[in-house]
């Protein structure tokens, strides 16, 4: 894997690591992390050794926010023409599962970040928020669409209208962290729930990545029909007889990922 500017990345087993590297910004989300990152993952999505990813950034941020300074003296059409956020969407896109490790602030771009993950476990120092009205703007990379899916309308619209942050309890509360736990065991935990992802059959999961994602953007109906050819599609793999048989068995099953 290739050098990058402004994250550290690392294998750990199965698992990818993403740690965010911009201290002296809290982890700002320019558009050299934007690259960065969508690289990274994409990199490790095309990687069948690969069955988790964790994203991560600093005790004190995980990410706070967009770049302000990248962005300040941008005009409207500078921002449509280059797309700005954009690229997020391919990090969006991953299949494989995606774990955001938070510690600190998870504020704008960088609650955001979070959302465009699968599971937000958040260590006990963790503050969420999308404050992008203080700026003057709105949330530009999915904060008023993700967030009323995570937290419904009126705790979102409480959250974007007023600015203010929450804390990691309230966050677990209202159903954006997946699980808080102590901020020393963070990575810890991250390291666990993507070992135990990691140790099923990548087909499976994807599958079940790609009905969760269906379940955040189409009807029900539509929904279940996709679950159920997902469903059933997965009985054409070994992965599947060798699931069923280990539990008649009683044995644990070994996948192979076919
Ligand atoms: N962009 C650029 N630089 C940032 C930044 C950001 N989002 N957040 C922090 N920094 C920089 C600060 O400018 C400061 O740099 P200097 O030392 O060079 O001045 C450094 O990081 C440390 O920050 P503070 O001194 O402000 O640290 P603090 O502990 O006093 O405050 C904070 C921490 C409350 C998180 C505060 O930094 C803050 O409010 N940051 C901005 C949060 C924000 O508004 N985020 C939304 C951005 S817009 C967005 O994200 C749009 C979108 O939807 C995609």
């Amino acid at each position: 894997m290739s050098e990058y500017e402004t994250i550290l990345v690392e294998t750990r087993g199965r698992v990818g690591w993403i740690t965010l590297n911009r201290p002296e910004a809290l982890n700002a989300l320019n558009s050299q992390v934007m690259h960065d990152v969508v690289d990274a993952a994409t990199a490790f999505d095309a990687d069948e050794g690969i069955g988790a990813i964790v994203v991560t950034g600093s005790e004190r941020a995980f990410a706070a926010g967009a770049d302000i300074k990248e962005m300040e003296a941008k005009s409207g059409l500078d921002m449509i023409m280059g797309d700005h956020f954009g690229e997020w969407g391919r990090f969006a896109a991953v299949r494989t599962p995606v774990i955001a490790a938070v510690s600190g602030y998870a504020l704008g771009g960088g609650c955001e970040l979070a959302m465009m993950c699968d599971i937000i476990l958040a260590a006990d120092t963790a503050k969420f928020g999308q404050p992008e009205i203080n700026l003057g703007v709105i949330p530009g990379m999915g904060g008023s669409q993700r967030l009323i899916r995570a937290v419904g309308y009126y705790k979102a619209a409480e959250l974007v209208l007023t600015g203010r942050m929450m804390d990691a309890a309230e966050a677990e509360r209202c159903g954006l962290a997946s699980r808080v736990v102590p901020a020393s065991d963070l990575l810890d935990e991250a390291q666990k729930t993507a070992d135990a992802i990691a140790a099923k059959s990548l087909p499976s999961v994807y599958a079940a990545k790609a009905a969760l994602d269906a379940a955040m953007e189409t009807s029900l109906a539509e929904g279940l029909r996709f679950e159920r050819h997902v469903f059933a599609a997965l009985f054409d793999t070994a992965d599947q007889k060798e699931g069923m048989a280990a539990f008649r068995e009683k044995r644990p099953p070994q996948f192979t990922g076919r």
